[in-house]
This record gives structure tokens, C-alpha cells and sequence, in this order.
């Protein structure tokens, strides 16, 4: 699959499941900007069946290279970055998935009974990046008993393999041309900010800064019932040539925890 369609495909999916995103970026090409990603996100589980190896593989196959390699030490999270080394313009593809064994015995029964579900070929599949939630209804008691641990790991029970944020670059716009100069008009919008650990992740120095909106409230069918939760949020990102005047195309991990709360459940 060309890297075109696998990015229109899961755009698609996105803005379909997540009708805010749509008015931000109206929002934006209203003032005249042409949008290009900066980067999308998948997340996972680190069992074997789908972790990121498996994952990656419509990417490597469309000309992605794997490049970078992070820890998230306190979400308990194993990441990659990918490029297309030809053209490093083109959006990056970022992969994470979470440590299972460093959390407690139910959390990992409650995942392995989940990815029990479906046979081991399944998940072989090269479509699975489409394939959102394969596994049916959730409860939304293991939801919130999974959300005690990680709200990651929650957040995945529920929506499965989607594109978790896309991220506008920055560096792309011609008014908007700052991150502060975005938040702004994100709230003017009446977009809520991500603002744990403060509105911008990371600083001019580390080449690379981040914000978010709060993935938006949808409602979501339960075994229990239909209940509001967060879905997928959209991420801005703008980075900073470094001293010979490269610009700088990693993560940083340090800084960009705080941007997994994105999809932490709220009280609207
Ligand atoms: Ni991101």
C-alpha cells in the first residue's frame, strides 16, 4: 500500500470517529494555512501477537525506516520513530506499545484474555492498522479498572489499532507560525489544552516542542450501556534547527509524556 492511501485511509477513520479534529483543521485552513502532518501514533501491547514489529510492517513495506528509539519510564512505554529516508518530510510514523510484565497480574490476565479473542493469524494480518477495536463490546468496569493502572492500557482496551493523534506541523503554517501563536488560537476555538505539565512539552533548546487538545468526548457502547469517553485528540508540533542548522526530527521522551494524558478520562 502506498504511503498516500495507508495515511488517507486511517485520516479517514480519524476525522470520522472524531468530528472535532475536522473543525480544527477547518479552523485552520480557514486562515489560508495548508496543513502537513508532522507525525502519527499507533499504540499497543508489547505481547509478541501485536507489538510494534508487527505493527511497523505496512509502514516498512510503504518505504519507512525505523530510526529512533524511546522509554517512557513512567507510563511504562517502549517506543520507535519511523521516516522515509528519501524524504524526510514526509510525516513520521511513531509506534508505541505498552510494558505489560510491569504491571500487576490482572491487568496482564484482563489483555491476554483480550488478545485471546481473536487467533494468532489475525493479528498477522496487514490491515490490522485499520482494524480499531477487533476484539467487540468492552465493559466499561474493566475501562475503569484498567484505568487505575494505565489509562493507556484503557484507552486501548477500548479503540484497539487506530491512528491515536495525527499532528499538525508547525513549521508548515504562515500565520500560525509559533506553537504559543496555535494554542491560542486553539482556545479562541474553544479547544481545551492539554495542560498537564504545562501547555507546551519540551522547550527551544531540545529542538522540538508539543501541544495537544483533550481528545473529545464520545459516546461509546458499553456491555453496560453507552457512556461518554475520551477518543483520539490532534497534536501540534514544531521543531528547531540544531547548531548546523538541521532541523531536528526525533522525540523526546522526557518531554512528551505528558502528551499520553491526551486521552485520559475527564469530567466535561
Ligand atoms: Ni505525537
Amino acid at each position: 500500500m502506498t504511503r498516500e492511501l495507508l495515511f488517507s485511509r486511517l485520516w479517514e477513520q480519524y476525522t470520522q470517529q472524531n468530528p472535532s479534529v475536522l473543525k480544527v483543521y477547518d479552523s485552520f485552513t480557514s486562515l489560508g494555512e495548508y496543513i502537513n502532518n508532522d507525525h502519527i501514533a499507533f499504540r499497543t501491547f508489547n505481547d509478541p501477537r501485536l507489538d510494534i514489529s508487527v505493527l511497523e510492517k505496512p509502514f516498512l513495506d510503504a518505504g519507512y525506516e525505523a530510526i529512533g528509539t524511546y522509554i517512557f519510564e513512567e507510563k511504562r512505554l517502549q517506543a520507535k520513530h519511523y521516516e522515509v529516508p528519501e524524504h524526510p518530510e514526509e510525516p513520521k510514523v511513531f509506534i508505541s506499545q505498552l510494558i505489560l510484565e510491569d504491571f500487576s497480574k490482572e491487568l496482564q490476565n484482563t489483555i491476554a484474555a483480550l488478545i485471546n479473542k481473536k487467533e494468532d493469524l489475525f493479528y498477522k494480518d496487514k490491515e490490522l492498522i485499520f482494524k480499531g477495536n477487533p476484539w467487540g463490546l468492552s465493559s466499561f468496569e474493566t475501562y475503569n479498572q484498567l484505568r487505575k493502572e494505565s489509562e493507556y492500557a484503557a484507552w486501548l482496551y477500548v479503540y484497539g489499532f487506530r491512528a491515536n493523534h495525527f499532528t499538525v506541523s508547525i513549521n508548515s503554517l504562515k500565520t500560525l507560525d509559533t506553537i504559543e501563536k496555535v494554542n491560542q488560537h486553539l482556545k479562541n476555538h474553544g479547544f481545551t489544552l492539554n495542560d498537564a505539565g504545562g501547555e507546551i512539552k519540551g522547550t527551544r533548546e531540545e529542538l522540538l516542542q508539543q501541544s495537544s487538545i483533550m481528545a473529545e468526548m464520545i459516546p461509546v457502547t458499553f456491555t453496560e450501556g453507552t457512556f461518554e469517553i475520551p477518543g483520539c485528540y490532534y497534536e501540534f508540533a514544531i521543531r528547531y534547527p540544531d547548531a548546523y542548522g538541521n532541523i531536528y526530527n526525533g522525540f523526546i521522551a522526557k518531554s512528551a509524556d505528558k502528551i499520553f494524558e491526551s486521552t485520559n478520562f475527564y469530567n466535561k
